[in-house]
């Protein structure tokens, strides 16, 4: 079980952003973003609070997935900045106090990846052995974005393996240079001075080709990757990561672990491994269903996990649009959850002004790969095209991923200030970084949980329902009040537990 003590690292007190880089701020005015338009929000993060950063890929890349296809890990792609433009962000967050960590893809390269060109090339090359190039298909595997994860190459007469895209090839882990490189490419941004990686679907890599023996079972057409991930070997390679960047004193290893079952996730998890995971069980959650919040959080602490905290990501809908039906309310409510929860909060770029998500109203506005194919896909297998769209749209991670929009900052129904005191108040009150957790209720659409740190106990009381809260309306440090003046949500040092009556459908004598 995680303890106070343990809490001592910097990160498990940071309060990171993702900055998804293709549209966070364009700084060049291309209209997509950049790293210059990065540098020139600095001032902006720095006044909201934050105190980390995670940057997606901006390396090099033909794009396919949105740079999540690398093609030179030691660069940065001319649409988004130099090298140089790198050193100067990572100079100005760290004069901010902002430490930045990297999206880091070690699972697959862009085909375009001088090292797969040359894996291909010959049966003789070096390179060869870097990929996983079989005569036959060996197994059913399915890739996550488009049909068989096998691919035949006509160059080789062989075919090579993809979990995701064909032009996202998989690295063989087995092979003792891939690791050598990958570890020299750790180190090259290490040397730069960044804090530290998130490691893009790291529990994937394939260590174990014995793996290729057993076939993934199909369950009602749709396939349980089993064989295709976590592989034994899984654990060696992640140590071999962890030496690399623990070597380095203070650096930060987060992974991103493709499970829903937090007894694997905390397995990755620990001295030696990754310092933290993400909790898609809790991330990912498709309704606002406050029971379910409050047994993930049980849960976790049964587990022992300590917790990553976030609703909206690069990779799903906004949370303003899916879990809060564009409600404002609902959306503090969550800001107040997110930044005093137990745990490390993962805010997405934009949340807090708060952004929407991107229409997607035809098949035109497709863009993300997992979209396009399924549309593809849909046609090729005579669908009409409506029937294809609703298909795709499900899929596609379109969404979130439009430019932030900036001027909304100055809008009426901005929420930043409210982020702003929030994390003001986190900063101030050891209990709602370090502090365990004392009662975890849930009653209806009611949240409560305290958290506690040596004297000081604040009690958080979300009220998600239709009812308002009737707490004694003392030593409040924070309120959410609805646009009835009602209130919905309240911090609050606590000196005993004020749930009984805490809840009530009538209306407050606020009102
Ligand atoms: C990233 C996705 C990406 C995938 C393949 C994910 O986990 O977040 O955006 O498509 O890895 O690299």
């Amino acid at each position: 079980m995680y303890n106070s003590m343990k809490r001592s690292s910097w990160y498990e007190n940071t309060v990171f952003y993702e900055i998804y880089v293709p549209s966070f701020c364009d700084g060049n005015g291309d209209g997509t973003g950049d790293l210059k338009g990065v540098i020139s929000r600095i001032p902006y993060l720095r006044r909201l609070g934050i105190s980390g950063i995670w940057l997606t890929p901006f390396y090099p890349s033909p794009r396919v997935d949105n740079g999540y296809d690398i093609s030179d890990y030691r660069d940065v792609d001319p649409a988004f900045g130099t090298l140089a433009d790198f050193d100067m962000l990572l100079q100005k967050a760290h004069q901010a106090g902002i430490r930045v960590i990297l999206d880091m893809v070690l699972n697959h390269t862009s085909d375009h990846h001088p090292w797969f060109r040359e894996s291909r090339s010959s049966a003789h090359s070096p390179y060869r052995d870097y990929y996983l190039w079989e005569k036959e298909i060996p197994c059913n595997w399915e890739s996550f974005f488009d049909g068989n994860a096998w691919e035949y190459d006509d160059t080789a007469g062989m075919y090579y393996y993809h979990a995701f895209s064909k032009k996202q090839v998989c690295l063989n882990w087995s092979c003792l240079q891939v690791r050598r490189e990958c570890a020299e490419i750790l180190r090259f941004w290490l040397d730069r001075g960044v804090d530290g990686f998130r490691l893009d679907v790291i529990n994937f890599l394939k260590t174990d080709r014995s793996a290729f023996g057993f076939d993934n079972p199909v369950e009602n057409g749709v396939m349980r990757h089993i064989y295709d991930k976590n592989q034994k070997g899984i654990y060696d390679a992640i140590k071999e990561i962890s030496n690399v960047v623990h070597a380095y004193p203070g650096k930060y290893l987060l992974g991103e672990i493709g499970e829903d079952d937090l007894y694997l996730i905390k397995s990755y998890v620990g001295e030696g491994l990754l310092d933290s995971a993400f909790q898609f069980n809790l991330g990912s959650m498709e309704k606002l269903d406050v029971a379910y919040v409050a047994e993930q959080l049980r849960r976790m602490e049964a587990e022992g996990v300590y917790p990553t905290l976030f609703f909206s990501s690069h990779d799903m809908r906004r949370h303003f649009n899916r879990l809060c039906g564009k409600d404002l309310v609902k959306a503090e409510l969550l800001a107040v959850f997110l930044l005093t929860a137990k745990g490390i909060p993962f805010l997405y770029q934009g949340e807090e002004i708060p952004m929407e998500d991107l229409p997607v109203e035809s098949p035109r506005d497709l863009r993300d790969i997992q979209g396009r194919y399924g549309y593809e896909k849909k046609l090729a297998e005579g669908e009409g095209e409506e029937a294809a769209f609703l298909y795709a749209r499900e899929r596609s991670r379109d969404y979130a991923r439009g430019m932030v929009d900036w001027e909304r900052e100055k809008y009426e129904d901005s929420l930043v200030c409210a982020y702003r005191k929030l994390l003001d108040i986190r900063k101030s009150h050891l209990s709602l970084c370090m502090g365990e957790y004392g009662e975890i209720r849930q009653q209806g659409g009611l949240l409560y949980y305290q958290r506690i740190w040596e004297k000081e106990k604040i009690g958080v009381y979300l009220c998600f329902g239709e009812g308002s809260l009737t707490v004694p309306y003392t030593d409040v440090l924070y309120e959410v009040k609805d646009e009835k003046g009602r209130i919905r949500g309240i911090l609050r040092y606590e000196q005993e537990s004020s749930w009984c009556g805490a809840y009530s459908l009538e209306p407050s004598s606020s009102e």
